[in-house]
């Protein structure tokens, strides 16, 4: 057997080798309103651009005008694509056909006032309900529009009406913001709820939801107590985002079985990508698909932006 022989080598690096060239990529940092941003891209306009301006005032009206502080957090393990969960945030129609609870007990009608405001990309979307006292004008309306399904049912009561009946703590009477900052970032106000959520994709099938859940350091006890009571709205076990987490998985399950075909978004589907003031729209979520298929360079954009139909 031939001797083993034992080569050295040196690690002296060449002339040539700058560490400067070698180092980690470098990840730039922007923070607004408490929450810290980061992109890898030195072509990322700067922040306050990229997010415009409906996300920063609501940012500044959910988190600036009042100090923070976090009471709690949970965290959601869905069957479905990160994309998936930018869709069901843009849509805020589907609050009162999903969510029996929603409607049951009157906390959200497909009637409310609100509106869709996007940046200027369409990317970030500031989705809105807003009281009214015409909230209650079209229960005739809306029990003959629910009539046999089972979502709506004016005699049934909740045995701890509490749950239902918050008075808002914000005098702007925004009862719902659901704030979408692409591509993984959703801040919202639910009643009393503030909440950031943040989406962790876990590859093509699944994404993790972590909520972080908001008080403010000037609440009394009572308010305290309001905000962990309506948390049961939102989560795993949510009253109302139960269901959500559902779609998602259902929504994923269908599309992996038309693999190449295209979906028709009934509400909102063609025409210009622009803001709403009214809530029975989904063009944001096209406005979300816009900007990725730029983002992607899928060259798709012509036909989803202008003034004529998808192509
Ligand atoms: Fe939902």
């Amino acid at each position: 057997m031939a001797p083993l022989s034992v080569a050295f080598i040196s690690m002296r690096m060449p002339p040539s080798f700058d560490k400067k060239d070698h180092g980690l990529r470098t990840l730039r940092i922007a923070a607004y309103g408490g929450l810290i941003f980061g992109t890898y891209s030195d072509q990322t306009e700067p922040l306050e651009d990229y997010l415009g301006p409906h996300s920063l005032s609501q940012i500044q009206r959910l988190l600036v005008q009042r100090k923070p502080k976090v009471i709690g957090y949970l965290r959601q393990k869905i069957p479905g694509n990160w994309k998936l969960y930018n869709e069901n945030v843009r849509d805020p129609y589907h609050g009162s056909l999903l969510h029996t609870f929603q409607v049951s007990f009157g906390l959200q009608t497909p009637a409310m006032k609100g509106g869709i405001k996007m940046d200027k990309d369409g990317k970030n979307t500031w989705n809105h309900s807003i009281l009214s006292a015409d909230d209650n004008k079209h229960q005739g309306d809306l029990a003959a529009a629910y009539s046999g399904t089972d979502k709506f049912n004016p005699g049934l009561k909740l045995n701890d009406p509490s749950l239902a009946q918050v008075k808002l703590d914000l005098d702007d009477n925004i009862k719902t913001t659901i704030l979408s900052m692409f591509p993984t970032l959703i801040l919202a106000q639910v009643d009393n709820t503030y909440a950031v959520r943040h989406l962790r994709p876990k590859g093509p099938d699944a994404v993790e939801l972590h909520i972080t859940y908001l008080g403010f350091e000037s609440d009394t006890p009572e308010q305290l107590q309001s905000r962990l009571l309506s948390v049961n709205f939102i989560g795993p076990s949510g009253y109302i985002s139960l269901e959500d987490g559902e779609a998602l998985r259902l929504v994923q399950e269908g599309a992996k079985m038309r693999s190449g075909d295209h979906a028709v978004l009934e509400m909102g589907g063609i025409g210009v990508i622009q803001d709403t003031d009214y809530l029975s729209q989904e063009i944001s979520i096209r406005g979300f698909w816009r900007h990725y298929h730029r983002m992607m360079a899928f060259g798709l954009d012509a036909g989803i932006n202008q003034q004529q139909e998808p192509v």
